[in-house]
């Protein structure tokens, strides 16, 4: 043969590899791309790079016949996003279903293995059948593999999941055990099927229902990112991966910013309401605080009583943890701690400065949350704060009642600087709930008990519901005006990037389960 002939051969094996006309067209009619379109749009144009692109099944009767198609259900590689290395697996789902069998699960743990020994962010697109049924144990051995890699990887290098197809069984186990997870709104995941469902729990169910994107976005909290389609989801993973550094040793990616940082932000003293039982939605303070107002919010649809998510500070990269006060008064929740503890272990990994801005009347009353464990996953939220060594700035905009000031970034929990606006309120509770329990008998003994009651409440809140108690004991650095939020942030921020601080050494701390 000569060299032409030997790379006819090639590029007829690659041919094969890329599927025929009619498989793009199956994806297409399923209003999905394939995934060699998909990474394409992942990675900077015309930077992805495959490998492993002609590795077969390890037994070719597995394909009933039709010939191998190179590449088994998966395609993997390298490339640029952002103008920065990351590694991919995208399963085909023209190939058996894009099922996972022995060698897909080794490409995929291969491409791994690479992002962690090169430190670059790994990103899987799922769009799978599940466990190829006609490897059976290979298969879960695959699985198995996967997870352990993903476990390896974590806090070592960003690994985010999206998923744009089915996502079954124990399958779902990989997307869970990384930071981040996208849906399509085209997507499902589930740990039993419909079917199953119906034979067990004789309950119909529709696929939509049980999995898919809306639902692990609102009611599981699986799903951080809800997306349209294919090319909005990887437009906005880009996005996320502008926020996050290359791996635990870098630091994230600064951008030169336009924004002023000196800019005053009078319209705060507008946004937030002085009266503490007015709502407003904490995002406008956000947008108001951070460069050109950008704002990438993270599980945006789950727990909204927390908000969290990224921006930046002067070109800077920070995560935000804010209370929202315009939903269940901004309390704290189980969902909201869960919330915000993988958020704050995210950020402390990736060495993300962490925000805090709080206006907090406690934590949500109740059976259902005594039930549900708010004991042991309020805990989360404080182990997750406690723990972080990057730099944790925090700002009381109005109210910080009971063990809600402690657990979110106190002093106590060995935040750096905090500040707190004139009008804030610092106290065990609320001036009403503090006279009712203090003075009970002194207000119902009262000539005029509504008069005498309305006094103590004045005399509580002129007394203890002001910043200048915790500024008086250091337990706030500053008590400062709104429209100097922003300033004071940055200059706090630039001082506290240097900050090196480490864990008394253990094996591994363990986060209350
Ligand atoms: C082998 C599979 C397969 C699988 C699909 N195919 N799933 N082959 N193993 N798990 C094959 C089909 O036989 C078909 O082959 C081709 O892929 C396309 O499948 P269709 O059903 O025609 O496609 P579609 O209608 O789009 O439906 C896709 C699907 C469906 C929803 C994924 O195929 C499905 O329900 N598959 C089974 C899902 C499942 O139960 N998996 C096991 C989950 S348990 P031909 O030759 O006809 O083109 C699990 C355990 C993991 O994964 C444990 C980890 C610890």
């Amino acid at each position: 043969m000569d060299m032409e002939q030997y790379i006819d051969e090639l590029r007829k094996r690659r041919e094969i590899a890329h599927g025929t006309a009619k498989d793009i067209e199956a994806q297409h009619g399923k209003h999905r791309l394939t995934a060699r379109e998909r990474l394409e749009l992942l990675f900077d144009p015309g930077t992805f790079t495959e490998i492993d692109s002609l590795v077969i099944p390890r037994f070719e009767s597995y394909m009933g016949g039709k010939g191998s198609r190179y590449g088994d259900g998966v395609v993997t590689g390298f490339g640029l996003v952002n103008g920065r290395h990351a590694i991919a697996a995208a399963q085909d789902a023209s190939v058996l279903g894009g099922s996972l069998g022995e060698m897909h699960a080794n490409k995929i743990v291969k491409a791994m293995r690479m992002a962690l020994q090169y430190g670059c962010p790994f990103i899987a697109l799922n769009d799978s059948g599940g466990a190829r049924i006609q490897e059976g144990v290979d298969s879960l051995g695959g699985y198995a593999r996967i997870f352990d890699a993903n476990c390896e990887a974590s806090g070592v290098i960003p690994q985010i999941s999206v998923i744009m197809g089915p996502c079954a069984g124990g399958a779902v186990y990989s997307p869970a055990l990384t930071d981040f997870v996208f849906m399509t709104e085209n997507s499902y995941m589930f740990i039993t099927g419909p079917d199953v469902v119906k034979a067990v729990m004789q309950e119909e169910v529709s696929l939509e229902d049980l999995g898919g994107g809306r639902v692990h976005s609102t009611a599981s909290g699986v799903c951080h990112f809800l997306t349209k389609d294919d090319r909005d989801c990887l437009n906005q993973v880009r996005l996320l991966l502008s926020y996050l550094p290359s791996n635990n040793q870098d630091d994230p990616p600064y951008v030169r910013p336009v924004d002023d940082g000196e800019r005053r932000c009078p319209e705060l003293e507008q946004i937030v309401p002085v009266d503490p039982y007015k709502p407003y939605d904490v995002r406008q303070v956000i947008g108001s605080i951070v460069d050109d107002g950008r704002f990438l919010e993270v599980h945006q649809l789950w727990a909204e009583n927390m908000v969290v998510g990224y921006a930046r500070l002067n070109g800077y990269v920070v995560g935000i943890v804010a209370n929202q006060p315009m939903v269940l008064a901004g309390c704290i929740d189980i969902h909201a701690s869960i919330k915000a503890a993988h958020f704050i272990r995210i950020c402390d990994a990736y060495n993300v400065p962490i925000i805090t801005l709080q206006d907090v009347p406690g934590f949500l009353p109740g059976k259902d949350q005594e039930y549900g464990g708010i004991i042991r996953n309020g805990a989360r939220m404080i182990y997750a704060y406690s723990e972080a060594t990057v730099p944790k700035l925090m700002v009381i905009l109005r109210k910080s009642y009971g063990g809600a000031y402690c657990v979110m970034s106190s002093k106590g929990l060995r935040g750096d600087l905090l500040y707190a606006w004139p009008n804030a309120e610092i106290a065990v509770m609320g001036a009403e709930g503090a006279v009712n329990i203090l003075f009970r008998n002194e207000v119902k003994a009262a000539a005029d008990p509504a008069a005498r009651r309305k006094e103590l409440i004045d005399d509580y809140q002129r007394k203890f519901n002001n910043p200048y108690v915790a500024a008086a004991r250091g337990l706030i650095d500053e008590v400062i005006e709104p429209r100097d939020t922003r300033r004071v942030l940055i200059r706090a921020l630039e001082l506290t990037l240097a900050k090196r601080e480490r864990h008394a050494p253990k094996k591994h701390g363990i986060s209350p389960a």
